[in-house]
């Protein structure tokens, strides 16, 4: 069999069965079956796919059809320019987040040598991660609920030679967490519980403790605002990603005698998405 035919039947299949994106898909799981990069694959369709790649990418074909994410099939996933190890038990990070990790990198320019920043909610370590790269001199803690999650961190850390830089804490509140910092970035849980049951299959596949905010969405954000002041050497800043319609609102909950610069910032999609405040 053909790489090209191989790729227009797996993505007729895909697309039977309602899956998003059937191409890229269908692209990427061949291309990891093969051990070639997806744009060898699209410029050459009479590349011949050995039976053994064929075992390999008719499991992980129907491992997609189930609703799996790409990335969990894959076991990896490129976060801006850094490759992150990621499987059920850290979320598949999102594209907007690679935007909150835009966002905290410009306002850690401004800030002089060997700034901290705390990455709470850390998952897989994506924006702690990779600001921790940009910034050879950061001095970085990531905070996260799961122990599941913290050790696939841990290990992307690992990988990425930032080990001795990160400090790891388990937490749930601010509370386990030392010193103070010139940020704190979080992609916290916000979605409403009763949201939850409703999102696609792909999506219900990841952690839950990752994606429930509580009653309505919000209890981990407030719990952030209120707190985060403590936390903050006075000049830094608490940056957000959050829901659709909760940015606005959350903006108008950081009070001006705590917070100054305040403002959100949309998203590639034109939603306000990130909150952002300056602690005086
Ligand atoms: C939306 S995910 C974001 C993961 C990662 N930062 C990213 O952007 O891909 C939220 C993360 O917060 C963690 N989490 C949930 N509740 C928490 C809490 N109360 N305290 C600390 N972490 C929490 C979840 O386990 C999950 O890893």
């Amino acid at each position: 069999m053909k790489a090209g035919k191989t790729l227009i039947d797996a993505v007729a299949r895909l697309n039977s069965r309602g899956v998003d994106e059937p191409g890229p898909n269908a692209q990427w799981l061949l291309a990891d079956a093969l051990g070639v990069a997806r744009l060898q694959l699209l410029a050459e369709p009479d590349l011949p796919v050995p039976a053994s790649a064929m075992k390999e990418f008719e499991k992980n074909l129907a491992l997609k059809e189930q609703g799996l994410p790409l990335a969990y099939i894959l076991g990896w996933h490129d976060f801006r320019d850094i490759r992150l190890k990621v499987d059920k038990r850290v979320l598949v990070p999102r594209p907007e987040t690679e935007e909150l990790a835009g966002i905290a990198a410009d306002f850690l320019r401004g800030r002089g040598n060997a700034p901290s920043a705390l990455d709470y909610g850390a998952g897989s370590g994506a924006i702690g991660l990779w600001l921790a790269v940009k910034f050879p001199c950061l001095r970085l803690t990531a905070a996260e609920k799961s122990a599941r999650a913290i050790a696939c961190a841990r290990l992307n850390a690992a990988n990425l030679g930032l080990a001795a830089r990160v400090k790891f804490v388990r937490a749930s509140t601010l509370a386990p967490v030392r010193g103070r910092f010139d940020l704190i970035v979080s992609n916290p849980p916000y979605i409403p519980s009763r949201v939850i049951p409703g999102l696609s299959p792909e999506v219900l596949s990841e952690p839950r403790m990752a994606l429930d905010g509580g009653g309505d969405g919000l209890d981990v954000v407030r719990m952030l605002l209120s707190k985060a002041p403590s936390r903050l050497k006075p000049g830094g800043a608490l940056i957000l990603e959050l829901g659709g319609t909760q940015a606005p609102k959350m903006l108008a909950a950081m009070s001006p005698k705590v917070w100054k610069e305040k403002r959100t910032f949309r998203d590639f999609n034109g939603i306000e998405r990130f909150v952002f405040g300056v602690r005086i």
